[in-house]
C-alpha cells in the first residue's frame, strides 16, 4: 500500500472549534461581550468590513435580531459530553479558543474573572482525563467589545498590556497542564477584517488599510512579549502562530499573472514571515510606502519581535485561490475571506470554496520550504447543508471523501519532508459559521440539533464521517 505508515507515531489526530462559534452562554458568569457577540445573523460579512460605532451602538440596543453565537450549540453546558464523544473518536488533541471575555469582561481589570478560569480548568480537566492534549487558542475572534469601545481596539497601545496580563494569568494558571498555544487565530485576517481581528471601527480611522497593520504590529509584539511570558513561566509551553492560508496558483504562464500570484500570497505571509523569521519582510517596504502607510513603532518593539518568534506555524486550509493580473470580467468565487477567480480544474462547496486537496500538499511544502519549523494543520474542511433524516443518521459521504482525500495529500507532504505535529479539523462538531453566522453551514463530524434561527433540540448525533475519522485515527492515518 503507497499510502502506508505516512505519520509518525506521536501524530497528533483531533478536531477544533472556538469558543465564539461554540460555547453559548454568552453572559453567564460574569462574562462580557466580545465584538462577535453583537454580530447577528445574516448580513455579517459587508459588517466586519465596515462596522462603526453606530453599527455597534445599534446592535447593543436591538431586541428583535437574532444572535446566533451568543447561544452557539452551547458547549458551555454539554462540554462533557462533547469532550466524551472526541475521546470516543479517539482524539489525541483537542484544539479550543479561551474566551477573553470571560477571564477579563471588560479587558481592562487588574484581576481575572475566577469564574471564567475555573471554566476553562474543568474544560481542560476532561480533556487529560481521557488523555487528550490540548491545544488552545487565545484569542479567535473575540475580543473584549469594551476595548474598542473605550480604547479603539489594537491601535491602541495599551492593547498590549491588557492582552499580555491575560496571557500571564493562562499560562501560570494552566502552563503545567497544556503545552501547545496560539497566540492569534488567522493574524492575517486583519487586512480583511479590522473590526473583527484589531477591533477598529470604520468612523474612527481615515486610512483603513494603515490602521490595520498598526494593530497588527500591536499584535506581533504583543504575541511576542506573550512567548516570553510563556518561556519564563514553564519552559514546556510551546507557542505557535497561526495562519489562514490559501495558495495562489498564477491563471497563466504570462509572467504578470506570475507576479501577482506572488504578491497575493505574500499578503498573506507578511504576517507569517514576521512571527516567523522575527523581522518585518523587505517587500512590505514598498507595499507600506504605496499604501501610505506609517507604522508607529517604540524603541525596543524590532528587538522583542526579533528575540521571541514562534515555536511553530499552524495554519488554515480551506481552498486555494487564483491570482490574475487583470481580474476584468472574470469568473469569481468566494474562499476563506477572499474572493478569487474561479479555477476551472476544481470543484466548489455549497459556499463557493474550491475543493483542492493537492493544493494542501502544495501548501505544506511551501510553507516548510519557507521557514523550515514544524507545522501543524489545524483548521480544514468542508462546509455542507445537512438535514437529519428520521434515522437521525447523516451519511456525509461527501465528508468522508473530502477528507480522505485531503489527508492523502497530507501523507505526501510528510513523505516530501514537511515536518507536520498534528491534524485537527474544523468545526468537528457543528458550530455556528465565523463567515455568515449560519448553524446551517455544518462542518461536524457530529451533529447538533439547531437551525439558523435557534429551533432545535441541541441534540447531538455522530454522522456516518464519526465512524470514518475513528478508524483513520485508530490506524494513524493508514485506512482511509
Ligand atoms: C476560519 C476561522 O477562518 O474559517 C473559523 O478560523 C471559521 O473561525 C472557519 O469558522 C470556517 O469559516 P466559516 O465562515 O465557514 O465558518
Amino acid at each position: 500500500n503507497n499510502y502506508k505508515k505516512r505519520f509518525p507515531e506521536n501524530f497528533l489526530w483531533g478536531g477544533a472549534v472556538a469558543a465564539n462559534q461554540c460555547e453559548g452562554a454568552f453572559d453567564v458568569d460574569g462574562k462580557g461581550y466580545s465584538v462577535i457577540d453583537i454580530l447577528s445573523f445574516g448580513d455579517n460579512s459587508k459588517k466586519l468590513k465596515t462596522m462603526s460605532s453606530q453599527d455597534v451602538e445599534n446592535a447593543l440596543q436591538d431586541k428583535e435580531g437574532y444572535f446566533p453565537r451568543r447561544d452557539g450549540i452551547d458547549f458551555y453546558h454539554h462540554y462533557k459530553e462533547d469532550i466524551a464523544m472526541f475521546a470516543d473518536l479517539g482524539f489525541k488533541v483537542f484544539r479550543f479558543s479561551i474566551a477573553w471575555t470571560r477571564i477579563f469582561p471588560n479587558g481592562d481589570e487588574l484581576q481575572p474573572n475566577e469564574k471564567g478560569l475555573q471554566f476553562y480548568e474543568d474544560v481542560i480537566d476532561e480533556c487529560l482525563k481521557y488523555g487528550i492534549v490540548p491545544l488552545i487558542t487565545i484569542s479567535h475572534f473575540e475580543m473584549p467589545l469594551n476595548l474598542v469601545t473605550e480604547y479603539g481596539g489594537w491601535l491602541n497601545r495599551k492593547l498590549i498590556t491588557f492582552y499580555t496580563r491575560y496571557c500571564k494569568v493562562l499560562f501560570e494558571r494552566f502552563g503545567h497542564k497544556v503545552k501547545y498555544w496560539l497566540t492569534f487565530n488567522e493574524l492575517n485576517l486583519i487586512t480583511l477584517s479590522g473590526y473583527m481581528l484589531g477591533g477598529i471601527l470604520s468612523d474612527k480611522v481615515d486610512n483603513m488599510i494603515e490602521a490595520q497593520y498598526q494593530a497588527a504590529h500591536h499584535q506581533f509584539v504583543a504575541s511576542s512579549l506573550a512567548t516570553k511570558i510563556a518561556r519564563e513561566t514553564n519552559d514546556n509551553i510551546l507557542i505557535g502562530a497561526m495562519l489562514g492560508r490559501d495558495e495562489y496558483y498564477p491563471l497563466t504562464c504570462k509572467p504578470e499573472d506570475v507576479m501577482q500570484s506572488i504578491q497575493d500570497s505574500r499578503f498573506e505571509l507578511f504576517f507569517s514571515d514576521v512571527q516567523v523569521r522575527g523581522y518585518y519582510p523587505s517587500y512590505s517596504k514598498r507595499y507600506f510606502e504605496e499604501h501610505n502607510i506609517h507604522i508607529k513603532k517604540e524603541l525596543g518593539d524590532d528587538e522583542i519581535i526579533r528575540s521571541y518568534t514562534v515555536d511553530f506555524l499552524s495554519f488554515s486550509y480551506y481552498s486555494t485561490s487564483v491570482s490574475a493580473y487583470d481580474r476584468e470580467g472574470m469568473e469569481t468565487t468566494d474562499g476563506n475571506g477572499v474572493i478569487t477567480v474561479k479555477n476551472p480544474h476544481l470543484k466548489a462547496s455549497k459556499w463557493g470554496w474550491q475543493i483542492d486537496p493537492i493544493g494542501l500538499r502544495i501548501a505544506l511544502n511551501n510553507l516548510y520550504d519557507r521557514y523550515q519549523i514544524p507545522l501543524f494543520v489545524v483548521e480544514n474542511g468542508i462546509g455542507m447543508l445537512e438535514e437529519i433524516p428520521d434515522d437521525k443518521y447523516i451519511q456525509d459521504d461527501g465528508r468522508i471523501q473530502y477528507f480522505r482525500e485531503h489527508i492523502k495529500q497530507m501523507g505526501e507532504a510528510v513523505k516530501d519532508g514537511v515536518e507536520l505535529m498534528g491534524y485537527t479539523p474544523w468545526g468537528c462538531i457543528d458550530l455556528v459559521s465565523s463567515g455568515t453566522s449560519e448553524m446551517e453551514k455544518r462542518y461536524g463530524f457530529i451533529y447538533v440539533d439547531k437551525d439558523n434561527y435557534g429551533n432545535g433540540t441541541l441534540q447531538r448525533y455522530p454522522k456516518k464521517s464519526y465512524y470514518w475519522y475513528k478508524k483513520v485515527i485508530a490506524s494513524n492515518g493508514e485506512k482511509l
